[in-house]
């Protein structure tokens, strides 16, 4: 899709439809400020409306130049945010499919909130919800209408609006290379294929690439990796990410582990297939993330040295897949007693976080579809965020929690405490990979706390990864929870003054 802005007056916006958001018991004063045919034909229509978030109107104003305009409610607008605004956006894309509108404009409203934020949220949310993933759909008369071409209305601050727009879609853009991903059938997903793609992506919006190959992962003693990577056909592979641009701020990186299990069988200890196995290409969920993230970095040239890492292999039972008892020796030197092939997130990740302490990075943040229990605990909006209670423990979260809010991609915290590093104890090895039935976000999370020596957040997003009901501008499937996190985080990380 297209995205401009215009400051052009409204009456001379030539579009299928025009989008005007109206706050709750505004909608009077903004027909009469519109004025003209569309002015009018409002000031007809509102008795059919009140302004309420979710509140639409279609009126078809005779003699204007835009063939419809939708007023969608925003309401309060006093608690006006961006998530208001990307709900709105969202109203206003169920609009544009049921028009079968290719143009569409759609008004930054008159509001406290500034221009650039407005603008961002507006084009971040239309995008989005105009998603629908058609790789594999042959009949495109199935698919809903397509808008073309998306030009935000701003009567005021246009160089801000112009910014955020420009932010909004890239990062919207960004956030569909994740949802991409995840909905990609496995079988174009290989870690072999999967690092193609990344290579492709870093060409495109200028980060560094390197894929370490099954040997090299060897040479590095990986023993997680390659342990779950053992029942597989397909060889393991260890994807590097970086932007190091010339202005960073930061001298030691800050470094984003993706979980990228291709697909999770569960390994010998076999999933069942339905509402479990049938949903694990998400598995790389986490990896898509990182990607998307790197891709915001590069595209909006974000002044800090940041490296992701994904480790990638698919988990299946196989001649010589890893079986419960194995003793594994991980990439750290710990051993890890394996007592079920399906915990095999955390085994991989483990080697990914223990090879990031060789570069004393400044924070390490990993996100993955960790465990079932994340989903029953938080649901499918919310993922769990953990950090070791340390110093510096209660700063970190906040601005997690902060980016959080900001972005839409919800989190919540659940505690690290000592005691539930008990459930980890093994018979034979230095830990087992799995605790028992209680906390079981917050043991994996233990787990991998046994192979950081950095600050460190870890993100269990299981739930918010996949969805199998569509939310407003989430579709069912892959969502690209998670870019959208880390870039709100990551931009305050890099401009710390600015917030
Ligand atoms: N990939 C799954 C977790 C998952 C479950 C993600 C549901 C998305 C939706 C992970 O590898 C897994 O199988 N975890 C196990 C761990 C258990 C064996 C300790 C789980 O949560 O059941
Ligand atoms: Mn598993
Ligand atoms: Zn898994």
């Amino acid at each position: 899709m297209k995205v401009s802005v215009t400051t052009l007056p409204l009456h001379d916006l030539d579009v299928d439809l025009l989008i005007l958001p109206v706050g709750l018991g505004e909608a009077i004063t903004r027909a009469a400020q519109i004025g003209g045919v569309i002015g009018t034909s409002l000031s007809r229509a509102l008795q059919d409306f009140d302004g309420n978030p979710g509140d639409t109107v279609l009126i078809y104003p005779e003699a204007s130049r835009s063939k419809r305009v939708g007023l969608i409610g925003l309401g309060d607008r006093g608690r006006l945010d961006a998530e208001a605004l990307r709900l709105a956006a969202a109203d206003g894309v169920k609009l544009s499919a049921t028009t079968k509108a290719s143009t569409v404009a759609l008004c930054v409203p008159d509001s406290p909130m500034d221009a650039e934020s407005m603008g961002q949220a507006l084009v971040e949310g239309f995008l989005l919800a105009s998603y629908e993933y058609s790789r594999y759909k042959n009949d495109e008369s199935k698919m809903r209408a397509r808008t073309e071409r998306l030009v935000l209305h701003a009567s005021a601050d246009e160089k801000s609006a112009r910014r955020g727009a420009e932010r909004g879609r890239v990062v919207a853009e960004a956030t569909i290379t994740a949802r991409d991903l995840v909905n990609m059938s496995p079988h174009e997903k290989t870690p072999t294929m999967l690092g193609r793609h990344v290579e492709r992506f870093g060409r495109k919006y200028g980060y560094d690439v390197s894929l370490w190959d099954k040997s090299d992962i060897e040479k590095e003693k990986m023993g997680g990796l390659l342990a779950v990577n053992r029942g597989s056909c397909e060889p393991p592979v260890f994807i590097e990410m970086t932007w190091r641009p010339e202005k960073a701020s930061n001298i030691r990186p800050v470094v984003l582990v993706g979980k990228g299990i291709v697909f999770d069988t569960g390994g010998l200890s076999l999933k069942p297939t339905r509402n479990s196995m049938d949903h694990m290409k998400a598995d790389m969920a986490g990896a898509a993330a990182v990607i998307g993230a790197m891709e915001v970095l590069a595209r909006l040239e974000v002044p800090l040295y940041v490296i992701g890492f994904i480790p990638a292999t698919d988990n299946r039972p196989g001649q010589n897949a890893y079986v419960p008892g194995d003793v594994l020796q991980m990439h750290s030197g710990k051993t890890v007693e394996v007592l079920n092939t399906d915990a095999e997130g955390r085994l991989i990740l483990a080697d990914a976080l223990s090879y990031a302490t060789l570069y004393r990075p400044e924070l390490v943040i990993d996100l993955a579809t960790l465990t079932g229990a994340q989903v029953v605990a938080l649901g499918s909006q919310v993922a769990a965020v953990m950090t070791p209670e340390d110093t510096g423990a209660e700063e970190r979260l906040a601005a997690v929690q902060a980016a959080a809010t900001r972005s839409g991609d919800w989190v919540h915290p659940l505690p690290m405490h000592a005691h539930y590093g008990k459930a980890l104890e093994s018979d034979v090895a230095d830990i087992k990979n799995i605790g028992n039935r209680e906390a079981g976000t917050i043991t994996a999370g233990k787990f991998l706390e046994h192979f950081v020596d950095y600050p460190w957040v870890h993100i269990d997003l299981a739930g918010p990864a996949f969805l199998k009901k569509a939310l407003p501008y989430r579709p069912k499937g892959g969502t690209g929870f998670g870019v959208r996190l880390l870039t709100e985080f990551l931009r305050a990380y890099a401009y710390p003054k600015k917030r």
